[in-house]
């Protein structure tokens, strides 16, 4: 079986032989932490961003979208905290002159403890078999309890450094913990130092009248800045939200892992307004709604779990994260936060404008208080698609390759293939797709024999192939293939779009 790092590899180069994912302009060597979708990722990528938006908008009478400018005005991001506080903390190697974010390079070190306490449990399945009691084991083994204190002690300090803003205290537990640059091996460190993520740009033509900009490094402040227009303009009562997607950047310093952590990326995200005490409810409700929302695709509920922070950021009173479990690790997917009034007080203060909402029935203004939902749209695409791909065995010995993607999201819902390219076959075949073309994606085919068309369209991610065969002209019934089980049902022609339709009702999927 494929280790985790190989199918991580194939996933990648899979990405790029199906028109999924390219690096950013490529001819020119490329652009790091940047990828452009093609025509088949551009899809997947509208559909999931499409049932985000419906179960969000059209799901919650209380809850409207916007799309608001990437170009904000600068004091946005003084109020929101960014320009003083979105910062990593750097270190450079003074020797290969590679530069790492120092709580990264921490971080690594802790997961190698993590890896030492997992081998430890591996041997111990192994010589047991199935007598093997894992729980049990991870709770009295002492060496799966040292690793993983130590990996705990060492996470612990890090977090309580950065908190105090101890950069050379960061420094030196790396110099303590016997970090070696990653590259050269080498332990000649620079001082750590702060370093903002954001991304900056200039309004105006001429350098002395230019505005300093940023692009936005999140999505959110755009609905904070519009949240009184909404409520007026919309009638909208306390509690009530407002969802946006779109692109988002930060110049991060370790950007790896393909579309996981980009410097150019996507979000979703859903600001719920609530009245001040109310947070905690809501909190749980969207926690719930969320994982619900994630668990209605399929990928299998053993590949998420939440991960509740237990020191949160100043603003903040409540935050988990939605983790799930990538080719490499389980890792953050979504983040929920109870976000209190912060933004908006915040917003108020440097604007001087009101940002508040009469309770007709407390008979009171308020700043209301705020829990966020935020997802990347770009690791949502991710977690699919590593999930669905697979290679699987069939009775023959042979090994087919076949992207399970959930088919309300399949790029292409179904392609539609004559079985030889004449005796009138084609021309039917392109009359059943002039007819799903008006509802459905669809595509035409005809270049090989069927079996070979039915394997690439099952590495595509396809749902349905509907051949067109010669008995088609006798009765007007045609072949579908499910992708998923590889059954063939011979099905009148007029039917076809019931079928896959039913497969891609988003009522079915959503609730
Ligand atoms: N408004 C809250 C916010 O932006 P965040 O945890 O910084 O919170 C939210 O980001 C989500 O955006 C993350 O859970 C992740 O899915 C996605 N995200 C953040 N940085 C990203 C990056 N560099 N590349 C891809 N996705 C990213």
């Amino acid at each position: 079986m494929a280790n985790n790092e190989d199918q991580f590899k194939k996933v990648i180069s899979h990405a790029k032989e199906y028109g999924y994912i390219f690096g950013s302009s490529e001819i020119y060597d490329g652009l790091s932490a940047v990828y452009d979708y093609g025509q088949q990722g551009v899809e997947l990528k509208n559909n999931i961003r499409e049932y985000w938006w419906r179960s969000m908008v059209y799901m919650h009478q209380n809850i409207v979208g916007i799309d608001a400018a990437i170009l904000m005005h600068p004091t946005t991001w003084k109020a929101s905290g960014h320009v003083d506080a979105f910062n990593d903390p750097l270190i450079d190697n003074k020797d290969s002159k590679k530069r790492y974010r120092a709580d990264v390079l921490v971080e690594d070190h802790a997961e190698k403890l993590e890896n030492k306490a997992k081998k430890e449990i591996a041997k111990a399945k192994k010589r047991f078999g199935d007598a093997f009691d894992e729980e049990q084991f991870v709770t009295t083994n002492p060496r799966v309890l040292k690793y993983r204190a130590e990996k705990q002690e060492i996470l612990d300090r890090m977090a309580r450094l950065l908190e105090e803003e101890d950069l050379a205290g960061v420094k030196a537990l790396i110099e303590e913990l016997g970090i070696a640059d990653p590259v050269s091996g080498s332990r000649n460190w620079t001082e750590v130092r702060q370093f903002n993520l954001m991304f900056g740009t200039k309004l105006g033509a001429s350098a002395e009248s230019a505005t300093d900009l940023y692009l936005r490094p999140e999505t959110a402040q755009g609905i904070f800045v519009n949240f009184l227009n909404v409520q007026k303009t919309g009638r909208m009562k306390i509690p009530f939200g407002i969802a946006q997607t779109g692109k988002a950047f930060r110049n991060e310093i370790v950007a790896r892992q393909f579309i996981f952590r980009m410097r150019e990326f996507e979000q979703m995200e859903m600001q719920f307004f609530v009245r001040p005490g109310e947070e905690m409810k809501w909190y749980e409700y969207w926690k719930e709604t969320r994982l619900n929302w994630h668990l209605s695709l399929g990928l299998g509920e053993e590949n998420y779990r939440f991960h509740d922070h237990e020191k949160v950021a100043h603003y903040a009173n409540a935050a988990t994260d939605i983790e799930f479990n990538f080719p490499f690790g389980f890792k953050e997917l979504e983040g929920i936060h109870s976000r209190t009034d912060f933004d908006l007080k915040a917003h108020e203060e440097y604007s001087g404008k009101k940002l508040q909402f009469f309770d007709p029935e407390m008979n009171e203004s308020y700043v209301p208080y705020v829990v966020e939902t935020s997802i990347g749209l770009d690791r949502m695409f991710l977690a699919i698609l590593s999930t669905s791909l697979q290679d699987e065995t069939l009775e023959d010995g042979s090994v087919r390759t076949v992207l399970r993607l959930p088919a309300i999201l399949a790029p292409v819902k179904a392609a539609v293939l004559p079985l030889v390219k004449k005796d009138g076959l084609p021309e039917i075949a392109h009359d059943i797709i002039d007819d799903l073309k008006w509802d459905f994606n669809v595509i035409y085919d005809e270049k090989d024999a069927v079996g070979r068309r039915y394997r690439r369209q099952d590495a595509a991610g396809t749902p349905f192939c509907i051949t067109v065969d010669h008995q088609t002209k006798e009765d007007q019934t045609v072949t579908l293939r499910n992708r998923d089980t590889m059954e063939q049902q011979r099905i009148p022609m007029s039917e076809v779009a019931k079928h896959i339709q039913n497969s891609i009702s988003y009522k079915e999927w959503l609730t």
